[in-house]
């Protein structure tokens, strides 16, 4: 034999040396969920390890963050039902729980990377992204609503906005609206290619933001379609985005392939509430070696030709990371 492709894996040494991809804590986005208040810590059932924290806790949890090597977070809401309505207003009242916390991590960790989250329905009384009309996703009238929200959040100081909703012409939209308003070097990470999954549910939870009536279906994308993310992705990127995200993560590592190719913005993948759960799940019945899976699942995403992650994991990920504890 004149190759024996078992050379280049004889040894952890060797095998080093030749992997093609590595997953560092650097890759994050640690996605964390806020509520109002204080001292405020309430566990999210459906994501074991993952809880809603008040400001005080929040800043606690990036303070350990940081000290792992995660350096980007971003930020959700959970609102209490009684300040929602249709048109969203409390996110933009300037002194809301959620302005408020980031302009304190601001102020206490300005080296962070804080992105935001813009869509309405965690304000929304209908639990939808958009404006509804005579029950439907009323896209123009939705448009200048998110323009505002990202206005705050640009003025409260978010690094990057996370358009989430797959409204038509949003990016552009928030991006003339910032740079009118003089927020020009704040970036915009759009959630291009989003489908309307079932893996969203846990995230729901965390929120209680599940629509009232109906499903997401004529705005987020049809989970048997790919080259349809090609024409989202060109309309982003021709709107000024900076980054371009797919989501979720693990069932559409075949879109993030498609738009690495296609595309020389960075690619950022959401590994989502659902594919945790799962996990997690699995793994605490006994049924699959976490320790070993969860790496394994993040490497895919890297793999495919995502450069970052938003993923529940990044905690965990981070502390084995640090003590030498993660086998590919
Ligand atoms: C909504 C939004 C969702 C997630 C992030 N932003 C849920 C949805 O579209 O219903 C899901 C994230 C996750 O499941 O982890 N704007």
């Amino acid at each position: 034999m004149n190759q024996r492709p078992r050379r280049n894996r004889a040894s952890s040494a060797i095998r080093q040396l030749v992997r093609e991809t590595t997953v560092r804590p650097s890759d994050f986005i640690f996605p964390l969920f806020l509520v109002d208040g204080n001292n405020i810590e309430i566990p999210i059932h459906s994501m074991p390890g993952i809880a809603r924290y008040s400001e005080d806790i929040v800043l606690k949890q990036i303070e350990e963050c940081l000290a792992l090597g995660i350096r980007s977070f971003v930020l959700f809401p959970a609102v209490e039902d009684s300040l929602k309505d249709k048109e969203a207003t409390y996110a933009m009242r300037s002194d809301n729980f959620y302005l408020r916390a980031i302009r304190s991590i601001k102020q206490r960790f300005p080296e962070v990377c804080l992105m935001s989250d813009v869509a309405m329905d965690p304000y929304s009384s209908d639990g939808h992204d958009g404006y509804v009309e005579d029950g439907r996703i009323v896209n123009d009238k939705t448009l200048p609503i998110l323009g505002r929200m990202a206005m705050h959040q640009a003025e409260a100081g978010i690094d990057i906005i996370g358009p989430s909703d797959m409204m038509d012409g949003r990016v552009g939209h928030i991006r003339q609206a910032l740079d009118v308003a003089g927020f020009t070097d704040t970036a915009i990470m759009s959630y291009t290619a989003k489908y309307a999954s079932a893996f969203y549910g846990p995230f729901r939870d965390a929120l209680d933001s599940a629509p009232k009536f109906g499903d997401k279906k004529t705005y987020q994308m049809d989970p048997a379609n790919k080259r349809e993310a090609l024409i989202e992705a060109r309309l982003d990127e021709a709107e000024g985005a900076d980054y371009l995200m797919v989501k979720p993560a693990l069932c559409y590592l075949d879109v993030i392939q498609t738009l690495r190719q296609s595309t020389s913005l960075p690619i950022s993948a959401y590994n989502v509430s659902g594919e945790y759960a799962m996990l997690k799940a699995a793994s605490e019945k006994g049924w699959i070696n976490y320790d070993r899976a969860m790496p394994e699942m993040l490497l895919s995403i890297k793999r495919a030709g995502a450069d970052i992650i938003l993923t529940y994991f990044a905690k965990e990920f981070a502390q084995m990371y640090c003590e030498g504890r993660i086998e590919y």
